[in-house]
This record gives C-alpha cells, sequence and structure tokens, in this order.
C-alpha cells in the first residue's frame, strides 16, 4: 500500500466545526411547507430563499451538514466551466447557451450578494477564472472557446501570459469571479434555518419519498409531512425520475499544498485534454493553501486510487514550490449527457416533488441556480432560466455518451457477476485491502483491517443489484453503476442506495 501525504480529510471539513451536536434528528410530528432532503449548495439555498419568503421548511441530512459533494469541491463561483459554450452552441444554440451564461453569471452574483448582505465570513473574494491550453495542440479549443464567449457576450479576454509558474499557450478569462470556503458559507444558511416552524435535521436519512396530500418523507426515525418536497441528494434517492440512467458519476482528487504566497498564482485555473488539472490557493493559517485537482474517473473503473493522489502530489512538486503537503481528498458529481443540469419536478406524475442533480462538476454555480429556480418554482414565480434546466426536458439518451454510459452500466451487471476471486478465504485477504471473494456462489466484499479484523458484507448494491468495487485511496466499496458508495464496513455513504450493504458471514 501507497504511503500518501497529507490528511486524507477534505480542507474545507477539517477546517470547520463538527455539526454533530448541533442540530437534532427527532423528526416527531413535523409538518412543514417544504421539505429538502439534503444539507448540500442546492438545498440550503433553496431553504434560505423559501425561509424568507416566508413558509416554514424543514432541511433533513443523513451526514453532516455540507461533507457530500459541496464539502469536497474545488469551491470556484464561476460561469466559466471549462470548455462548455462552444459545444452548448453546436448542441442546442445559441439562446440557450446565452441563458446558461446569464443563469450561472446570475449564481456568482447571488452568492457575492449574500456574503455582503448577511457578512458571512467565508473567505471570499473576487478572481479570475482561466480556462488554459498548455500545448499548442490543444489550443484551437481554447480559442474555439473565446470565440463562443465572446458571442454570448461574456466577461472574456483572451491571454498568454498568467501567474501560473509555467508557460501557456492561451486562456479564456473571465473576470470578476469568486472563490470561497463552501462550508463556511454553507454552515451560516443552515444556522439561519432552524425556528419561526422550521427545522434544521441532520443525522436523518431518508428512505422514500411519497407524494400525496401532503408529501409524506420516509426516515429511518419516522415519517415528515410536507405540501413540497424537494430532492438535492446529488443523484436523487428517489428512482423515479431515471436520472442515474440521464447521467454518470465521476470521481475526481484533489490535495492541497502549502506554498509561499509571494510566489502563489492569482486566480483560478482549469486546464483542458487528457490530464487537466484545476487550480487555485485558498486562506490557510498564516499563508495560503494550493489546491490542484484533477484524475478524474468515471467511479467504480478505478481500484488502485492511490495512485491519483501520487499523480496529483508529483505535479504540484515539480511545478510549485511547496512547502509541505497538508491534505487530500476526493470528490464525486454527476454528469449529466446533454451537460445541463436537471432542475424541476421528478416526473410528469409528480407536481410536488422536486429535484436538482447532474451538476457536471460546476456544482458551486449550478447548485446555487438550483436554489434559486426551486424556490421560484415552489412560490409560483416565473424564472427566466428554468426552461432551459426542466428535468421534464427531451433526455438525450441517444448519444453517443448516453449509449455508452448506459451499455456500461448493461456490461457491468451482467460482466461484474463473473468477479470475485474464487477458492479464497478471508486468510488470504491482506490487512488494509478489501477483496471481493466468491463464497458459497454469493459475491462477498470482505475488507481486513490492520489489526486483522474481517468484515464482510455483500457485494451486491442494494440500488439495483451491480456488484461494488473496491476504492483503495478512499477505502470504500463504490458502485460503478450509479456511483453509490459504501464504508469499508458496508455502511451507505453517498446514494442513490439508502441501505447498506448485508452483513454475510464467511469463514
Ligand atoms: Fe445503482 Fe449501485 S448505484 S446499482
Amino acid at each position: 500500500m501507497a504511503l500518501l501525504a497529507g490528511k486524507h480529510i477534505s480542507y474545507w471539513v477539517d477546517s470547520t466545526f463538527d455539526t454533530n451536536s448541533n442540530y437534532p434528528s427527532n423528526i416527531e410530528n413535523i409538518t412543514v411547507d417544504v421539505a429538502i432532503v439534503g444539507a448540500g449548495i442546492a438545498g440550503l439555498t433553496a431553504a434560505y430563499l423559501l425561509k424568507k419568503a416566508g413558509k416554514t421548511v424543514a432541511v433533513v441530512e443523513a451526514q453532516q451538514i455540507a461533507t457530500g459533494a459541496s464539502g469536497h469541491t474545488t469551491a470556484k463561483v464561476t460561469s466559466l466551466h471549462q470548455l462548455i459554450y462552444a459545444e452548448l452552441i453546436k448542441e442546442i444554440g445559441e439562446e440557450k447557451a446565452r441563458i446558461y451564461g446569464e443563469s450561472n453569471e446570475a449564481a456568482v452574483e447571488f452568492v457575492a450578494a449574500l456574503v455582503q448582505s448577511e457578512q458571512i465570513d467565508c473567505d471570499f473574494s473576487r478572481k479570475s477564472t482561466y480556462t488554459f491550453a498548455d500545448t499548442e495542440d490543444k489550443l484551437t479549443k481554447i480559442q474555439n472557446e473565446y470565440e463562443a464567449v465572446l458571442k454570448l457576450g461574456l466577461p472574456a479576454s483572451f491571454v498568454k501570459e498568467t501567474s501560473l509558474p509555467f508557460d501557456i499557450t492561451g486562456a479564456v478569462k473571465f473576470d470578476n469571479q469568486a472563490q470561497f470556503h463552501v462550508r463556511k458559507y454553507l454552515l451560516h444558511l443552515a444556522s439561519k434555518i432552524a425556528g419561526s416552524g422550521s427545522y434544521m435535521l441532520q443525522g436523518v436519512r431518508v428512505k422514500t419519498v411519497e407524494e400525496s396530500v401532503p408529501c409524506r418523507v420516509v426516515t429511518e426515525q419516522g415519517t415528515l409531512k410536507a405540501n413540497d418536497v424537494i430532492v438535492t441528494t446529488q443523484i436523487p434517492i428517489v428512482d423515479q425520475g431515471l436520472f442515474f440512467a440521464k447521467s454518470y458519476p465521476q470521481r475526481s482528487y484533489i490535495v492541497g499544498a502549502k506554498i509561499d504566497p509571494a510566489i502563489a498564482p492569482e486566480g483560478m485555473y482549469i486546464g483542458v485534454g487528457e490530464g487537466y488539472r484545476s487550480i487555485r490557493t485558498t486562506p490557510y493559517n498564516d499563508g495560503l493553501l494550493l489546491l490542484v485537482g484533477g484524475e478524474g474517473h468515471k467511479v467504480g473503473s478505478v481500484t488502485n486510487t492511490e495512485e491519483k493522489y501520487q499523480n496529483l502530489e508529483a505535479y504540484i512538486r515539480s511545478n510549485f514550490k511547496v512547502e509541505s503537503i497538508d491534505y487530500r481528498w476526493s470528490s464525486q458529481d454527476l454528469v449529466s449527457f446533454d451537460k445541463l443540469p436537471y432542475i424541476g419536478k421528478l416526473t410528469p406524475m409528480n407536481n410536488h416533488v422536486y429535484v436538482a442533480t447532474g451538476f457536471s462538476l460546476w456544482g458551486m454555480s449550478k447548485g446555487t441556480l438550483s436554489g434559486m429556480i426551486l424556490s421560484d418554482l415552489i412560490l409560483g414565480k416565473d424564472n427566466p432560466w428554468a426552461s432551459l434546466y426542466d428535468s421534464l426536458r427531451a433526455t438525450p439518451f441517444i448519444t453517443q455518451q448516453s449509449i455508452k454510459q448506459n451499455m456500461d452500466v448493461g456490461m457491468h451487471w451482467v460482466g461484474d457477476r463473473l468477479k470475485g476471486l474464487q477458492n479464497w478465504s478471508t486468510s488470504d485477504v491482506k490487512p488494509g485491502v478489501g477483496e471481493l471473494i466468491t463464497y458459497k456462489g454469493d459475491k462477498v466484499a470482505v475488507y481486513k483491517d490492520e489489526s486483522g479484523k474481517v468484515n464482510a458484507v455483500s457485494a451486491v448494491c442494494p440500488h439495483l443489484g451491480c456488484i461494488v468495487s473496491w476504492n483503495s485511496g478512499e477505502k470504500s466499496w463504490d458502485c460503478p453503476c450509479h456511483g453509490a458508495r459504501f464504508t469499508c464496513e458496508g455502511k451507505v455513504i453517498q446514494g442513490p442506495a439508502v441501505k447498506d450493504l448485508e452483513k454475510k458471514v464467511v469463514d
């Protein structure tokens, strides 16, 4: 097993307080206007806006506030989403691409205005963002993107010089974007929820949502009632909308290094093409923490994920003057087939259950935007962007990407049943490692901790029955089909599964 540098926790989570004792988990007799499942940026933005508009709300979080995707992002608040505008113009036309830009710009300004009006202490600062090419062969993509954003009237320029410590061949630059400490921001929003008939609940795992009058949010601790329900659990924990079949889960990695502020890059960056890197800094103790992300892959397709961290560390050490490697963590998001998030009703049959998902790695602006749109929909207000992101839009099932992803799921469902070492016993499993074994015909996920204690669970994902894969860097069992994740003991940590892996007894 590789020895990896840095604390294995998101800096955003590590540098903020544990909210375990701050919020109750008692949902007895709660009835509200709107229940929100999931306390990330989309859910908390919606809850904040709805409460401000006079609704009673209950936010229900299975773990701690903002420790899911929102707590593991690079926390760039921008409308420059690597390369997107040239493709959007080609696929959906100039008018819709303009709405995409305008709405994401509005989300950036929403965050900025809220930080100002609420005086949120969250390391918010205005920065420029850059999408850059570091070789001549990648430059055409940058030039195409620049032409596209100019057409759309976005705040762009084309530059060849940046404060990065290496040469680039060209970059699209957006001014007046922003970065912040995402969990400080979200903990502030969460602190505004409870009271006057509203609730902020934590440690409550929702099993399902039933639409009726009123809607029922069924949890392990009981049932909560609400006129409307918003599900913002990254991939919805309710399957009816089939969002798991209209998107795919992508995992990426971040390493945080302490660097000398005098030679730190100014602004937020992302490269293009194979092996691209995402780069920004954040205030850190008396200096700066450099965050470098990348090494993305589809969830469950890589077992040796430790190598991903090693690659990022090597990149940082060869390009920046590093004092120490202090953090490493990974993050997961859902990429929609048309790159647009799904924001709106769960299905055409639902009038009171809403979702927001498919942020495609740009959740700070799209999560904020989701909260803005969903609160407007529930309040009966017109929203100029809602139709572009309508969750019920005709979905591009028949594209190269969607066919490949759904075939991939089918292949995992069938092919992974052949996985699992035959004639292996738990004594063959090395300490600190997870292995799939076949035991009396069943696929069993076995993890042996450093002390030799064996934990055996069924390898069959309780969502739709795919076989989980071992993730060595995170010591988790990850489902390659729709991205559900489980601890090495089999406890669910990420949906769409809502149940743990079943315990097994093996010799
Ligand atoms: Fe869908 Fe596992 S997440 S089968």
